[in-house]
């Protein structure tokens, strides 16, 4: 099946940050793939930006470089087409040296959407836009995009979002939170409002709990330095995983348009019932992973990873029962679990039904397990059901529980179109929908503050688990108190 692309309207996109990771990563890699979709237009641009001085040229090999190595089979026709489309700038994010020569690269297309993403650390979000304004580089079409961590804590994103905000209007402020780009999770939308099926039972009357892991295989390494400052809970939770719980939680929205499905989540986030130190010790576990075996080989621990003389009491592993006080959702638990070094790497979303009311079957069916629908992110990215079913044949009536299966590699035989293609081509629609905005953003820290002041103020360390396994077991304990269990094989 051929996916249908429909082509964006010319623009310049700017990347601060051109000589980091997440352009070589994601970003370089991402515009080329929509260079091949046919979706970039001709005369698109890409002008790189970073302090060190660099040939146009030299640029462009680092550009051809991220592309190969994320897609070996780079067709060498579009990759000609999609370097050509590339320039570079040095500019100093603290000085004025660059700027006008930024100015000048720009000032011919005034009338194009014009993109500043901003792949840098947010200790230079408030320089980078306020040179952005004094320089006079933004027009009507002029829109930002700010990478997490917007902030570390409530205070400190309030303080980036005004720093954002004196140059930029909301509406152009695009808060990425790459999750929201992926397959499954728009499929989860998909889901929820195109069907008429889930909707009448998803509420509390017929939902036992939810369960969303996001369970990584790899250590930090190479990131440690950023991973150590953060931990778990701020890299994963706050953003992510809330988004997630958002997006399962929320109240079918009036349209599928920016604010009405952000007014949905953010009132979620509202209504999270707060963990602080009267409950987080009960309801929250933190974790660091020690030596161990991953994908068949021995791996260091966080602390070795991490080159530190200290210790460090930095979380790589959490786990969180959440809960929800509305109606719609008072009394079930959402259970959230992250952590790096994990058994494997696989994220998803089990909504577990409450089991039947009564058996009208007798002993030899066998045990009769609760319906439940699991929205795998990935790998493999897919929905699942799980149904009861009598087993073939005869011998009387045998029940088995088994998976109504919808692959979308099998089902569609379509390329898994990155997160970052998606969501660099709704920046340059204008298209908010996929984006945080600033209220949400505020309202998870508002949430995930307390947390941290209560692991603050307990002093305990996070607990040790071995690299390779699911966890520290007090984890399994989190959710087996409750009589449930972590769904690890679904
Ligand atoms: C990033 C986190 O936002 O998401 C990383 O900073 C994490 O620590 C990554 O590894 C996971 O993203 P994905 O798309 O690989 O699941």
């Amino acid at each position: 099946m051929v996916a249908r692309v429909i082509s964006v309207e010319p623009f310049d996109i700017v990347v601060f940050g051109a000589t980091g990771d997440l352009a070589k990563r994601k970003l370089l890699p991402a515009l080329y793939e929509r260079e091949v979709a046919g979706q970039m237009p001709a005369d698109a641009r890409i002008i790189g930006v970073s302090r060190r001085p660099m040939a146009q040229e030299e640029f462009r090999a680092l550009a051809r470089e991220s592309v190969e190595e994320s897609d070996p089979h780079a067709e060498p026709e579009a990759l000609a087409r999609f370097l050509k489309q590339i320039d570079y700038v040095a500019v100093d994010a603290l000085s004025d040296e660059g700027w006008g020569d930024l100015c000048q690269r720009l000032s011919a297309r005034e009338d194009r959407v014009r993109v500043f993403y901003l792949a840098v650390g947010p200790d230079l979000f408030d320089d980078i836009c306020a040179r952005i304004g004094a320089s006079g580089l933004v027009t009507k079409k002029t829109r930002v995009v700010v990478e997490k961590p917007v902030g570390k804590n409530l205070e400190s994103a309030r303080a980036v979002n005004a720093a954002v905000g004196k140059v930029f209007p909301e509406e152009s402020v695009f808060r990425i939170d790459h999750y929201l780009g992926k397959e499954t999770v728009q499929n989860l939308m998909a889901l929820r409002f195109a069907n008429a099926l889930f909707e009448p039972v998803w509420n509390h009357a017929h939902i036992d709990h939810v369960q969303i892991t996001v369970a990584e295989s790899l250590g930090v390494a190479g990131r440690a330095g950023y991973y150590d400052t953060a931990g778990a809970l701020r890299d994963m939770v706050q953003n992510h995983m809330l988004q997630l719980l958002c997006l399962v939680a929320m109240e079918p929205p009036v349209s599928m348009d920016a604010d009405s499905v952000r007014d949905e989540k953010l009132k979620v986030l509202k209504a999270l019932e707060p963990i602080d130190e009267r409950n987080a010790q009960h309801v929250t576990v933190r974790g660091q992973y020690r030596a161990g075996a991953s994908a068949g080989g021995a791996v260091t621990g966080y602390l070795e990873e991490l080159g530190a003389n200290e210790p460090s009491n930095t979380e790589t592993f959490v786990a969180i029962k959440a809960e929800i006080g509305n109606w719609r959702w008072a009394g079930v638990p959402f259970y959230l679990r992250t952590g790096k070094r994990l058994a494997s790497r696989v994220s998803e979303i089990v909504v577990a039904f409450k089991p039947i009311p009564h058996s009208v079957f007798d002993g030899n069916a066998g045990q009769i397990m609760a319906n439940r629908l699991v929205i795998r992110l990935q790998p493999d990215e897919g929905v699942k059901l799980w149904l009861m079913i009598k087993d073939p044949g005869p011998g009387g009536m045998r029940l088995q529980h088994v998976p109504l299966d919808m692959s979308f590699a099998e089902a569609f035989g379509v390329r898994n179109v990155d997160a970052y293609e998606r969501l660099i081509m709704d920046v340059v629609r204008g298209n908010q929908t996929l984006f945080m905005r600033r209220d949400e953003v505020e309202a998870a820290w508002h949430w995930i503050d307390p947390i941290l002041d209560a692991w603050r103020a307990s002093r305990e360390p996070p607990k040790p688990y071995t690299a390779g396994t699911w966890g520290p077991s007090a984890s399994i304990a989190l959710i087996e108190r409750d009589g449930r269990t972590w769904m690890d094989d679904a």
